[in-house]
Protein backbone atom coordinates (compact mmCIF):
# COMPACT_ATOMS: atom_id res chain seq x y z
CA UNK A 1 0.00 0.00 0.00
CA UNK A 2 1.01 3.60 -0.78
CA UNK A 3 2.43 5.18 2.45
CA UNK A 4 -0.27 7.32 3.97
CA UNK A 5 0.28 10.35 6.16
CA UNK A 6 -0.96 11.01 9.35
CA UNK A 7 -2.10 13.86 8.00
CA UNK A 8 -3.90 12.67 4.96
CA UNK A 9 -5.74 10.01 7.60
CA UNK A 10 -6.45 12.69 9.64
CA UNK A 11 -7.96 15.28 6.29
CA UNK A 12 -10.21 11.86 4.63
CA UNK A 13 -11.45 11.47 8.29
CA UNK A 14 -12.60 15.30 8.10
CA UNK A 15 -13.71 14.70 5.09
CA UNK A 16 -15.95 11.69 5.73
CA UNK A 17 -17.01 14.14 8.94
CA UNK A 18 -17.90 17.05 6.56
CA UNK A 19 -19.84 14.63 3.71
CA UNK A 20 -21.88 12.90 6.43
CA UNK A 21 -23.02 16.43 7.89
CA UNK A 22 -24.03 18.04 4.05
CA UNK A 23 -24.39 14.57 1.98
CA UNK A 24 -25.83 17.59 -1.08
CA UNK A 25 -22.39 18.17 -1.24
CA UNK A 26 -21.83 14.77 -3.40
CA UNK A 27 -24.48 13.06 -5.13
CA UNK A 28 -24.94 10.08 -2.42
CA UNK A 29 -24.14 10.11 1.42
CA UNK A 30 -20.56 8.66 0.87
CA UNK A 31 -19.92 5.22 2.61
CA UNK A 32 -17.59 5.18 5.61
CA UNK A 33 -16.99 2.58 8.38
CA UNK A 34 -17.93 4.47 11.55
CA UNK A 35 -14.10 3.74 13.30
CA UNK A 36 -12.02 3.24 10.29
CA UNK A 37 -9.11 0.93 10.47
CA UNK A 38 -5.81 2.87 10.73
CA UNK A 39 -4.29 0.20 7.87
CA UNK A 40 -8.15 0.33 6.15
CA UNK A 41 -7.46 0.73 2.11
CA UNK A 42 -9.51 3.94 1.04
CA UNK A 43 -11.31 3.51 -2.12
CA UNK A 44 -12.54 6.62 -4.01
CA UNK A 45 -15.40 5.75 -6.22
CA UNK A 46 -17.17 7.97 -8.93
CA UNK A 47 -20.48 6.35 -10.03
CA UNK A 48 -22.10 7.94 -12.89
CA UNK A 49 -25.74 8.56 -12.23
CA UNK A 50 -29.11 6.87 -10.61
CA UNK A 51 -30.64 6.17 -14.03
CA UNK A 52 -32.07 2.71 -13.16
CA UNK A 53 -32.73 0.00 -10.69
CA UNK A 54 -29.62 -2.12 -12.15
CA UNK A 55 -27.67 1.36 -11.25
CA UNK A 56 -28.80 1.63 -7.93
CA UNK A 57 -28.46 -2.04 -7.36
CA UNK A 58 -24.88 -1.30 -8.34
CA UNK A 59 -24.36 1.39 -5.80
CA UNK A 60 -26.09 -0.99 -3.09
CA UNK A 61 -23.40 -3.52 -3.53
CA UNK A 62 -20.66 -1.35 -3.67
CA UNK A 63 -21.73 0.44 -0.88
CA UNK A 64 -22.08 -3.33 1.14
CA UNK A 65 -19.35 -4.70 -0.26
CA UNK A 66 -17.22 -2.07 1.31
CA UNK A 67 -18.22 -2.61 4.74
CA UNK A 68 -18.34 -6.28 4.35
CA UNK A 69 -14.29 -6.24 3.00
CA UNK A 70 -13.38 -3.23 5.37
CA UNK A 71 -12.38 -0.98 2.78
CA UNK A 72 -13.06 2.89 3.59
CA UNK A 73 -15.25 4.13 0.66
CA UNK A 74 -15.89 7.82 -0.52
CA UNK A 75 -18.37 7.55 -3.38
CA UNK A 76 -19.51 9.87 -5.12
CA UNK A 77 -22.77 10.54 -7.24
CA UNK A 78 -22.53 12.42 -10.40
CA UNK A 79 -26.14 12.99 -11.29
CA UNK A 80 -25.41 11.91 -15.36
CA UNK A 81 -22.85 14.30 -15.68
CA UNK A 82 -19.26 13.31 -16.82
CA UNK A 83 -18.17 16.50 -15.62
CA UNK A 84 -19.04 16.03 -12.14
CA UNK A 85 -16.94 12.68 -12.44
CA UNK A 86 -14.20 14.31 -13.47
CA UNK A 87 -14.21 16.71 -10.53
CA UNK A 88 -15.09 13.73 -8.38
CA UNK A 89 -11.50 12.08 -9.68
CA UNK A 90 -9.91 14.76 -8.95
CA UNK A 91 -10.96 15.78 -5.64
CA UNK A 92 -9.87 11.80 -5.14
CA UNK A 93 -6.57 12.48 -5.96
CA UNK A 94 -6.72 15.48 -3.99
CA UNK A 95 -7.45 13.42 -0.72
CA UNK A 96 -4.45 11.09 -1.97
CA UNK A 97 -7.07 7.60 -2.29
CA UNK A 98 -5.31 4.77 -2.38
CA UNK A 99 -7.18 3.31 -5.52
CA UNK A 100 -9.69 4.97 -7.79
CA UNK A 101 -12.59 3.60 -9.60
CA UNK A 102 -15.33 4.64 -11.74
CA UNK A 103 -18.18 3.42 -14.08
CA UNK A 104 -17.76 6.17 -16.77
CA UNK A 105 -20.82 7.51 -18.49
CA UNK A 106 -19.28 7.48 -21.63
CA UNK A 107 -16.25 6.18 -23.39
CA UNK A 108 -14.23 9.80 -24.65
CA UNK A 109 -13.24 12.77 -22.50
CA UNK A 110 -10.80 10.74 -19.62
CA UNK A 111 -7.16 11.05 -20.61
CA UNK A 112 -6.38 14.46 -18.70
CA UNK A 113 -7.92 13.30 -15.58
CA UNK A 114 -6.44 9.72 -15.56
CA UNK A 115 -3.02 11.39 -16.62
CA UNK A 116 -3.42 13.19 -13.41
CA UNK A 117 -4.21 10.00 -11.03
CA UNK A 118 -1.33 8.63 -12.89
CA UNK A 119 1.15 11.18 -12.01
CA UNK A 120 -0.19 11.15 -8.19
CA UNK A 121 0.73 7.20 -8.26
CA UNK A 122 -2.59 6.28 -7.91
CA UNK A 123 -4.20 2.93 -9.76
CA UNK A 124 -7.29 3.72 -11.40
CA UNK A 125 -10.24 1.01 -12.23
CA UNK A 126 -12.61 0.97 -14.22
CA UNK A 127 -15.98 -0.35 -13.39
CA UNK A 128 -18.80 -1.11 -15.76
CA UNK A 129 -18.22 0.40 -18.74
CA UNK A 130 -14.94 1.18 -20.76
CA UNK A 131 -13.23 4.02 -22.09
CA UNK A 132 -11.65 4.90 -25.42
CA UNK A 133 -7.65 6.23 -25.09
CA UNK A 134 -4.64 6.12 -26.52
CA UNK A 135 -2.63 5.12 -23.92
CA UNK A 136 -3.71 2.07 -22.35
CA UNK A 137 -1.99 2.90 -19.18
CA UNK A 138 -4.16 5.46 -17.55
CA UNK A 139 -5.98 3.09 -15.97
CA UNK A 140 -4.81 -0.58 -14.49
CA UNK A 141 -7.63 -2.88 -15.16
CA UNK A 142 -11.93 -3.00 -16.05
CA UNK A 143 -14.35 -5.35 -14.60
CA UNK A 144 -17.69 -5.63 -15.65
CA UNK A 145 -19.80 -7.14 -18.52
CA UNK A 146 -18.82 -8.00 -21.75
CA UNK A 147 -21.21 -5.74 -23.82
CA UNK A 148 -20.35 -7.26 -27.08
CA UNK A 149 -21.44 -10.18 -25.54
CA UNK A 150 -24.95 -9.09 -24.53
CA UNK A 151 -25.56 -7.73 -28.07
CA UNK A 152 -24.40 -11.28 -29.59
CA UNK A 153 -26.65 -13.04 -26.67
CA UNK A 154 -29.91 -11.12 -27.68
CA UNK A 155 -28.63 -11.97 -31.63
CA UNK A 156 -28.84 -15.09 -31.29
CA UNK A 157 -32.19 -15.71 -29.37
CA UNK A 158 -33.63 -13.78 -31.82
CA UNK A 159 -32.25 -16.36 -34.87
CA UNK A 160 -33.42 -18.69 -32.39
CA UNK A 161 -36.83 -17.47 -32.11
CA UNK A 162 -37.49 -16.86 -35.58
CA UNK A 163 -35.96 -20.63 -36.94
CA UNK A 164 -38.22 -22.09 -34.29
CA UNK A 165 -41.37 -20.71 -35.50
CA UNK A 166 -40.23 -19.82 -39.15
CA UNK A 167 -40.14 -15.67 -38.78
CA UNK A 168 -39.42 -13.95 -41.97
CA UNK A 169 -39.60 -10.40 -42.56
CA UNK A 170 -38.98 -8.88 -39.20
CA UNK A 171 -38.64 -5.24 -38.80
CA UNK A 172 -36.65 -4.24 -35.83
CA UNK A 173 -36.58 -1.33 -33.93
CA UNK A 174 -33.39 -0.74 -31.25
CA UNK A 175 -33.66 1.12 -27.61
CA UNK A 176 -30.03 1.77 -27.87
CA UNK A 177 -28.63 3.40 -24.00
CA UNK A 178 -26.53 6.26 -23.43
CA UNK A 179 -24.94 7.39 -26.70
CA UNK A 180 -21.09 7.32 -26.76
CA UNK A 181 -21.02 4.86 -24.05
CA UNK A 182 -19.90 1.65 -24.25
CA UNK A 183 -22.75 -0.43 -23.02
CA UNK A 184 -24.66 1.32 -26.32
CA UNK A 185 -21.95 1.24 -28.55
CA UNK A 186 -21.40 -2.40 -28.33
CA UNK A 187 -24.89 -3.80 -27.66
CA UNK A 188 -25.40 -2.63 -31.03
CA UNK A 189 -22.46 -4.29 -32.28
CA UNK A 190 -22.59 -7.64 -30.72
CA UNK A 191 -26.27 -7.71 -32.10
CA UNK A 192 -25.48 -6.52 -35.33
CA UNK A 193 -22.74 -8.87 -35.80
CA UNK A 194 -25.21 -11.97 -35.34
CA UNK A 195 -28.19 -10.52 -37.35
CA UNK A 196 -25.93 -9.32 -40.55
CA UNK A 197 -26.68 -10.84 -43.90
CA UNK A 198 -29.86 -12.56 -42.50
CA UNK A 199 -32.93 -11.62 -44.80
CA UNK A 200 -35.28 -12.36 -42.41
CA UNK A 201 -34.15 -8.90 -40.23
CA UNK A 202 -34.02 -5.35 -40.82
CA UNK A 203 -33.02 -3.15 -38.44
CA UNK A 204 -35.45 0.23 -39.59
CA UNK A 205 -34.85 2.51 -36.49
CA UNK A 206 -32.55 3.02 -33.78
CA UNK A 207 -33.30 5.66 -31.12
CA UNK A 208 -31.55 6.53 -28.04
CA UNK A 209 -33.95 6.33 -25.07
CA UNK A 210 -30.43 6.90 -22.63
CA UNK A 211 -31.28 4.17 -20.19
CA UNK A 212 -33.95 5.68 -18.68
CA UNK A 213 -37.66 4.75 -18.53
CA UNK A 214 -39.43 7.74 -19.12
CA UNK A 215 -37.15 8.09 -22.86
CA UNK A 216 -37.87 4.53 -23.26
CA UNK A 217 -41.34 5.16 -23.11
CA UNK A 218 -41.17 8.54 -25.95
CA UNK A 219 -38.99 6.64 -27.99
CA UNK A 220 -41.23 3.42 -28.54
CA UNK A 221 -44.32 6.21 -28.39
CA UNK A 222 -42.38 7.66 -31.87
CA UNK A 223 -41.31 4.91 -33.32
CA UNK A 224 -44.91 3.23 -32.96
CA UNK A 225 -46.06 6.22 -34.76
CA UNK A 226 -43.64 6.65 -37.75
CA UNK A 227 -43.53 2.51 -38.61
CA UNK A 228 -46.74 0.59 -39.51
CA UNK A 229 -44.96 -3.09 -38.72
CA UNK A 230 -42.65 -3.24 -35.89
CA UNK A 231 -42.10 -6.69 -35.40
CA UNK A 232 -39.44 -7.03 -32.93
CA UNK A 233 -38.07 -4.38 -30.10
CA UNK A 234 -34.47 -4.99 -29.40
CA UNK A 235 -33.91 -2.49 -25.96
CA UNK A 236 -30.25 -1.86 -24.43
CA UNK A 237 -31.43 -2.01 -20.92
CA UNK A 238 -34.54 -2.96 -18.70
CA UNK A 239 -35.69 0.56 -17.77
CA UNK A 240 -36.27 1.38 -21.17
CA UNK A 241 -37.95 -1.83 -22.10
CA UNK A 242 -40.60 -1.07 -18.95
CA UNK A 243 -41.13 2.13 -20.10
CA UNK A 244 -41.74 0.88 -23.73
CA UNK A 245 -44.09 -1.75 -22.70
CA UNK A 246 -46.46 0.89 -21.91
CA UNK A 247 -46.32 2.65 -24.90
CA UNK A 248 -46.88 -0.75 -26.68
CA UNK A 249 -49.69 -1.63 -24.15
CA UNK A 250 -51.30 2.01 -24.58
CA UNK A 251 -51.28 1.29 -28.76
CA UNK A 252 -53.48 -1.51 -27.86
CA UNK A 253 -50.90 -3.87 -28.80
CA UNK A 254 -49.54 -6.86 -26.56
CA UNK A 255 -45.78 -7.30 -26.08
CA UNK A 256 -44.06 -10.73 -26.43
CA UNK A 257 -47.30 -11.37 -28.74
CA UNK A 258 -47.46 -8.59 -31.15
CA UNK A 259 -43.95 -7.58 -30.50
CA UNK A 260 -41.00 -9.59 -30.14
CA UNK A 261 -39.34 -8.05 -26.82
CA UNK A 262 -35.55 -8.45 -26.28
CA UNK A 263 -33.91 -6.41 -23.30
CA UNK A 264 -30.96 -6.34 -21.31
CA UNK A 265 -30.27 -6.47 -17.51
CA UNK A 266 -32.32 -9.05 -15.43
CA UNK A 267 -34.04 -6.75 -12.87
CA UNK A 268 -36.59 -8.45 -10.85
CA UNK A 269 -39.49 -6.55 -13.26
CA UNK A 270 -37.82 -7.24 -16.27
CA UNK A 271 -37.70 -11.57 -15.40
CA UNK A 272 -41.63 -11.29 -13.71
CA UNK A 273 -42.89 -9.95 -17.58
CA UNK A 274 -40.50 -12.86 -19.27
CA UNK A 275 -42.86 -14.81 -16.49
CA UNK A 276 -45.98 -13.22 -17.43
CA UNK A 277 -45.52 -13.77 -21.33
CA UNK A 278 -44.61 -9.96 -22.15
CA UNK A 279 -41.06 -9.94 -22.62
CA UNK A 280 -39.59 -12.72 -24.49
CA UNK A 281 -35.36 -12.69 -23.80
CA UNK A 282 -33.90 -10.97 -20.99
CA UNK A 283 -30.00 -11.11 -21.40
CA UNK A 284 -28.09 -10.66 -18.02
CA UNK A 285 -25.61 -7.92 -16.87
CA UNK A 286 -25.33 -8.13 -13.25
CA UNK A 287 -24.84 -5.05 -11.06
CA UNK A 288 -23.31 -6.94 -8.59
CA UNK A 289 -19.61 -6.30 -8.84
CA UNK A 290 -18.75 -4.66 -5.49
CA UNK A 291 -17.14 -8.04 -3.99
CA UNK A 292 -15.00 -8.52 -7.17
CA UNK A 293 -14.30 -4.13 -7.08
CA UNK A 294 -12.91 -4.81 -3.40
CA UNK A 295 -10.55 -7.22 -3.71
CA UNK A 296 -8.92 -5.68 -6.61
CA UNK A 297 -8.70 -2.84 -4.74
CA UNK A 298 -6.84 -4.04 -2.15
CA UNK A 299 -4.90 -5.97 -4.13
CA UNK A 300 -3.99 -2.49 -6.41
CA UNK A 301 -3.41 -0.79 -3.00
CA UNK A 302 -0.87 -3.58 -2.08
CA UNK A 303 0.84 -2.96 -5.46
CA UNK A 304 -0.02 -6.08 -6.43
CA UNK A 305 -1.14 -6.53 -10.35
CA UNK A 306 -4.58 -7.68 -11.30
CA UNK A 307 -6.20 -9.24 -14.60
CA UNK A 308 -6.78 -6.22 -17.07
CA UNK A 309 -10.02 -7.47 -17.93
CA UNK A 310 -13.09 -9.24 -15.28
CA UNK A 311 -16.00 -9.95 -16.70
CA UNK A 312 -18.71 -11.43 -14.35
CA UNK A 313 -20.30 -14.97 -15.31
CA UNK A 314 -23.42 -13.98 -16.84
CA UNK A 315 -26.25 -15.86 -19.03
CA UNK A 316 -29.77 -14.93 -21.05
CA UNK A 317 -33.13 -15.78 -19.64
CA UNK A 318 -35.59 -16.69 -22.75
CA UNK A 319 -38.95 -17.86 -22.92
CA UNK A 320 -37.42 -21.29 -24.34
CA UNK A 321 -36.31 -22.21 -21.01
CA UNK A 322 -37.31 -25.31 -19.19
CA UNK A 323 -36.30 -23.54 -15.18
CA UNK A 324 -37.91 -20.03 -16.37
CA UNK A 325 -40.35 -20.15 -13.24
CA UNK A 326 -37.51 -21.03 -11.19
CA UNK A 327 -35.54 -17.99 -11.50
CA UNK A 328 -34.52 -16.93 -8.01
CA UNK A 329 -34.82 -13.19 -6.92
CA UNK A 330 -32.72 -11.05 -8.85
CA UNK A 331 -31.90 -8.61 -5.72
CA UNK A 332 -32.13 -5.54 -8.29
O1 LIG B 1 -23.66 0.19 -17.97
C1 LIG B 1 -24.64 -0.72 -17.65
C2 LIG B 1 -25.97 -0.19 -18.04
O2 LIG B 1 -26.20 1.05 -17.42
C3 LIG B 1 -27.14 -1.06 -17.62
O3 LIG B 1 -27.52 -1.94 -18.61
C4 LIG B 1 -28.19 -0.04 -17.49
O4 LIG B 1 -29.37 -0.44 -16.88
C5 LIG B 1 -27.48 1.06 -16.84
O5 LIG B 1 -28.10 2.24 -16.89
Amino acid sequence: MRPRSTARRALAAALALALLAFPALYGCAPQQQETAREDAVLLGFSQLGWESAWRIGNSLDIQEAAERAGVQLMFDNAQQKQENQIKAIRSFIAYQVDVIAFAPIVEHGWDTVLQEAKDAGIPVLLTDRLIVTDDPSLYVGYVGADFLEEGRKAGRFLIEKADREGLTDLKIVELSGTLSSSPMQQRGEGFRAVIEGDERFEIIETMSGDFLRSKGKECMESMLERHEKIDVLYSHNDAMTLGAIEAIEEAGLVPGEDIIIITVDGEQAAIDLLQEGKINCVVECTPMLGDIIMELAKKLAAGEEIPRVTNPEERAFTEFDEDLMDIPPRGY
